[in-house]
């Protein structure tokens, strides 16, 4: 049987491109955005058996419903990969609306947990799998304009250290930080220097081969695609 990656943010940027590669590599997707139009038309390019819903990742009850769904159908994911995350438009922190950092924190850490609430007890049960929070460059280091941001991807590398430790033998949770790509992200907070840097199908091509080779000696080790 095919195994079978899970991934948050499919609708574009580095989501959209991995379900792809994913998908060359011959693997079950199954993946997720809030993007009505773009979830029904990924499922429409890849059809099945991937599959493709239209999930908030910071409303608990929505996540529970989908990965109860996928655990009951697919069975636990071989690779579980938090891509999902949004950023604060470029302002200094007491500049940010309350609501705006709620949101940042919300999808970025309440979001991620969510997930990992809903789909890690198949995983564990199985003692099997790989989960991948995605940091930044900025989970380890810090930029002007970008305080909330930086906020949550420091937590997902503290949050994904202390989970490698809970885990059991055969599995791993890594922070990995993707580069530097050329995405609607990129481009909120870089504007148009952003075009200098790779797109996410280029990066995808690289991050694959990566991403397949990680595995439970890589548990609790903060990473970087190279
Ligand atoms: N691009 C870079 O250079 C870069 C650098 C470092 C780290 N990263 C990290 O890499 C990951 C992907 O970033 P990206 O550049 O591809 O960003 P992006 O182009 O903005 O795409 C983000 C994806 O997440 C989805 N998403 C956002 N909020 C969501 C929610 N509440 N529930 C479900 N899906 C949600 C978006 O879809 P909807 O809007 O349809 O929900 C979209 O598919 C992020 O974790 C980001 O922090 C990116």
């Amino acid at each position: 049987m095919a195994k079978l990656v899970v991934i948050t943010g499919v609708s574009r940027g580095l989501g959209r491109a991995m379900a792809e590669e994913f998908v060359r590599h011959r693997y079950t997707v199954a993946g997720c955005g809030r993007s009505a139009m773009e979830i029904s038309r990924l499922s429409d390019q890849l059809g099945a058996p991937h599959r493709f819903a239209v999930v908030d990742v910071a409303s608990d009850t929505q996540v529970a419903a989908w990965a109860k769904d996928l655990v009951a159908n697919l069975g636990p994911p071989d690779f579980l990969l938090n891509n999902a995350a949004i950023i604060n438009r470029n302002a200094p922190l007491w500049r940010v609306p309350e609501q705006e950092f709620s949101d940042v924190i919300d999808v970025n850490i309440k979001g991620v947990t969510n997930v990992i609430r809903h789909f890690a007890p198949a995983m564990i049960e199985r003692a099997s799998g790989v989960i991948v929070n995605f940091s930044s460059g900025w989970g380890r280091s810090t930029d002007a304009e970008v305080a909330p941001y930086c906020a949550t991807k420091w937590a997902i590398e503290g949050l994904t250290q202390a989970l490698a430790q809970e885990l059991p033998p055969g599995m791993a949770a890594v922070p990995l930080n993707p580069g530097v790509i050329n995405t609607q992200m990129l481009r909120s907070c870089f504007g148009g220097s952003a075009s200098s840097y790779p797109t996410p199908e280029q990066w995808a091509k690289r991050a694959l081969p990566f991403l397949l080779k990680l595995g439970p000696r890589d548990n609790g080790k903060p990473l970087t695609v190279s």
